[in-house]
């Protein structure tokens, strides 16, 4: 069928299975422009299908020769209605694997449940023994605790007080002022569990009474932190509580590891337009003026550059990770430039809707949003009817 773009506000409900795979094999050779990786060999990606936990998976394979299985929550295909975008973008990473020799499975599931942890664990135990790397990089608005049963709900919300500064539509390039009432105590803790550590220590306790990590055995999930104007919305606000507390949980995990020589630690990303970062109010507005900077500046990435840095330049180079002074790594060191981030709050004082074509990258920001669903990827013929119904080669 001949498949186009159908927005509904921060999501597209098609996906266009040969941009999607477009879009993999760039990531896929960018990494192998770069320099080998001496890195992980055997590699677990919990949330895996899309954004930086893709750019994870890509990296381990193609950058360090690893076998790796994803974990991810994607919508299959069905007759005459598209997959959603993680399932083609899975489908291309494991058919261009499977080229290079790489073994590559994958498991289509709630990552939070103990079923899809048990299915993992039979997975690791039947194919690869051991695993070396964990990373960590579900971003979802909802979690079943397996333990007790109760689903909770995150928010993004402000803590303490309301909160009100500027916005865009993307679509539209409406700049706008958004209020936003503070989270009560109960959706505060909701957030926490939902996007905190507790699912990460679950996963991680879970493989290690199975005695699938190896020695020296690394564990990485990834935060964001930003810049004053989210900060009340962002890192002072609910999500930020449960980044807090995921940070923290990286501390209790490397003590659960000391056997084992392990680590677990938490990278601090850069913002970057993924499905999960498109919905958070007011972090539209404050990417396309980053990007405008940062592409100025030649210091703009992807989540591909982005992880190729940590695994290249902070996980896998021969000496300790380096650190910032709470313990984390820090790859969102351009974006946080002092320079960058002067640039940034003038900017964001002038924005309005006339003057944001000019300031900000909004149409960059709007070429990103359509490239997560596979539509206006160069070199893919749209006017071509296509399959929607890719199979994903290593599928459990
Ligand atoms: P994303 O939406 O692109 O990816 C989310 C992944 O989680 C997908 O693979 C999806 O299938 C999977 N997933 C969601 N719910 C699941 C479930 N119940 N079971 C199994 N898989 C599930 O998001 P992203 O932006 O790559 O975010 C990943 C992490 O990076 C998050 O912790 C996020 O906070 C963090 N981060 C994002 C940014 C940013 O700007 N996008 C910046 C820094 C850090
Ligand atoms: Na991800």
């Amino acid at each position: 069928m001949i498949i186009e773009p159908r927005v509904r506000g921060f999501i597209c409900l098609t996906a266009h299975p040969k941009g999607c795979e477009q879009n993999v094999i760039n990531q896929i050779n960018y990494i192998k422009s770069q320099s080998a990786i001496n890195g992980p060999k055997k590699v677990l990606v919990i949330g895996a299908s899309t954004g930086f936990g893709l750019a994870s998976r890509i990296t381990s394979a193609f950058g360090s020769d690893a076998a790796t299985i994803g974990v991810y929550f994607e919508k299959p295909p069905q007759e005459g209605k598209t997959a959603s975008p993680g399932w083609y973008n899975t489908a291309a990473f494991e058919t261009e694997a499977n080229k290079a020799g790489l073994y590559a499975k994958s498991i289509n599931g709630d990552a939070f449940s103990n079923e899809v942890k048990q299915q993992t664990i039979d997975l690791i135990k039947a194919d690869l023994g051991q695993i070396d790397l964990v990373i960590y990089s579900l971003a979802s608005p909802i979690r079943t605790n397996p333990k007790t049963g109760i689903t909770h709900r995150s928010v993004l919300k402000p803590i303490g007080g309301s909160f009100s500064n500027k916005t865009v539509d993307f679509h539209t390039g409406v700049v706008s002022t958004v209020s936003i009432e503070p989270a009560n105590e109960e959706e505060i803790q909701n957030t926490i569990a939902v996007m905190g550590g507790e699912d990460w220590e679950m996963w991680i306790d879970a493989l290690k009474a199975e005695n699938l990590l190896a020695d020296g055995f690394t564990t990485v999930a990834y935060s964001y932190i930003g810049p004053a104007v989210t900060e009340a919305v962002y890192r002072k606000g609910t999500i930020g509580m449960a980044k807090d507390h995921l940070e923290a949980t990286a501390f209790t995990i490397t003590d659960k590891l000391a056997d084992l020589n392990g680590k677990a630690y938490v990278s601090v990303n850069k913002a970057l337009v993924t499905q999960a970062s498109s919905a958070i109010p007011v972090i539209p507005l404050y990417i396309s003026i980053l990007y405008k900077i940062m592409k100025e500046e030649g210091i703009h990435e992807g989540c591909i550059e982005q992880i190729q840095r940590l695994f290249q330049n902070r996980l896998y180079t021969g000496d300790a990770v380096p650190l910032d002074e709470k313990g984390r790594i820090r790859i969102d060191d351009w974006e946080m430039r002092e320079d960058v981030q002067a640039q940034v709050a003038k900017l964001w004082a002038e924005a309005t809707t006339e003057e944001l074509p000019s300031i900000g990258d909004l149409a960059g920001y709007k070429t990103d949003f359509f490239n997560l669903f596979g539509f206006q990827v160069a070199g893919v013929d749209y006017t071509a009817d296509v399959n929607e119904m890719v199979k994903v080669p290593g599928l459990v």
